[in-house]
C-alpha cells in the first residue's frame, strides 16, 4: 500500500493519497482545488493513476478538486450519499465498501459537523474528516451541524474502533499529523475521557468562532463537485488558484 499525507496550507487541509502497488491505481481523499497540480505531480511521480476522489463531506473552507480531477484525468467522483450531491458518480453508504485493486475503504456515517458527513476506515487507520480532529472536532454551527449527533458519532462510532487505529483528520492547524483512537479517548478535551453530552453541548455553544470567510462560495461550489464561483472576490481568489509552493504534508 502506498500512502501519502499531503497538506494544503490555505485551509490547513490534509489530502490523503492511497495507492495500490499491484494495480497502480489510486484514491485521493479530500483533494483541494488549489493544490490539485501538486497532487497530480505526486501521483505521477509514484507512477499511479487516479481512479477515485472521495470527499468526507461538503466542505465550507475550500473547494474540492473532485470535478477538476475528473475533467483532467478521468477519475470518478465518490461522495457520501447522505450529502446529496447530484454530480457524484458514486454515492457512498455505510456498509458498502469502496474497493480498488487490493484496497478497501469502509464508509462510516458520522453526522454532526454536517448531517451527511462520513469517515472512512482503511486497514489500520481511519480518515475522520472534520468529525474528529486531533484534540478537537469540527464546528457544528453550519450545514445542519448538531452537537448531539457529533457526540454520538465520535463516542459511539469512532471510539469503538480498536484503540491503536491511526486517526488521520481532514485538518490540523498546529502541524500535527496523526493521532490514535486511544490518544483521542484520553486527551481530546471536548470528547475524551468522561465528557458528558451536556458538557460537550456547552463547549460547542461557547466557542465564539468567527464566521467562516469562504463558506458562501465553498458550499455552493462543492455541491457542484468543485466549481469556483465566477464572483469570488479578489481577496479570496487564491482559493481557486493553484498554489505556487509545493509543501509536502
Ligand atoms: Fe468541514
Amino acid at each position: 500500500m502506498i500512502f501519502r499525507q499531503l497538506f494544503e496550507p490555505l485551509s490547513s487541509t490534509y489530502t490523503y493519497l492511497l495507492g495500490c502497488e499491484e494495480t497502480g491505481q489510486a484514491i485521493l481523499i479530500d483533494p483541494v482545488i488549489a493544490s490539485m497540480d501538486r497532487d497530480l505531480q505526486v501521483l505521477q511521480r509514484l507512477g499511479l493513476t487516479l481512479a477515485f476522489s472521495v470527499d468526507t463531506h461538503v466542505h465550507a473552507d475550500h473547494i474540492t478538486a473532485a470535478l477538476e480531477l475528473k475533467n483532467k484525468v478521468g477519475s470518478k467522483i465518490a461522495m457520501p450519499a447522505a450529502e446529496q450531491v447530484p454530480c457524484a458518480d458514486i454515492n457512498l453508504e455505510e456498509g458498502k465498501p469502496l474497493r480498488l485493486g487490493s484496497m478497501v475503504l469502509n464508509p462510516l456515517h458520522t453526522p454532526g459537523h454536517t448531517s451527511g458527513h462520513f469517515a472512512y476506515t482503511f486497514n489500520d487507520r481511519v480518515f475522520t474528516g472534520d468529525a474528529l480532529l486531533i484534540e478537537g472536532c469540527g464546528r457544528i454551527d453550519f450545514q445542519q451541524g448538531d452537537a448531539d449527533a457529533l457526540y454520538r458519532s465520535v463516542r459511539e462510532k469512532l471510539f469503538s474502533l480498536p484503540d491503536d487505529t491511526l486517526v488521520y483528520p481532514a485538518h490540523d492547524y498546529q502541524d500535527r499529523h496523526v493521532s490514535t483512537i486511544a490518544q483521542e479517548k484520553k486527551r481530546n478535551p471536548r470528547l475524551g475521557e468522561d465528557r458528558t453530552l451536556e458538557e460537550f453541548r456547552n463547549i460547542m455553544a461557547n466557542l465564539h468562532l468567527p464566521f467562516p470567510k469562504f463558506i458562501e462560495y465553498a458550499v455552493p461550489g462543492n455541491k457542484q463537485c468543485g466549481i469556483c464561483p465566477p464572483d469570488v472576490p479578489e481577496n479570496m481568489a487564491k482559493y481557486c488558484q493553484q498554489m505556487t509552493e509545493s509543501p509536502q504534508g
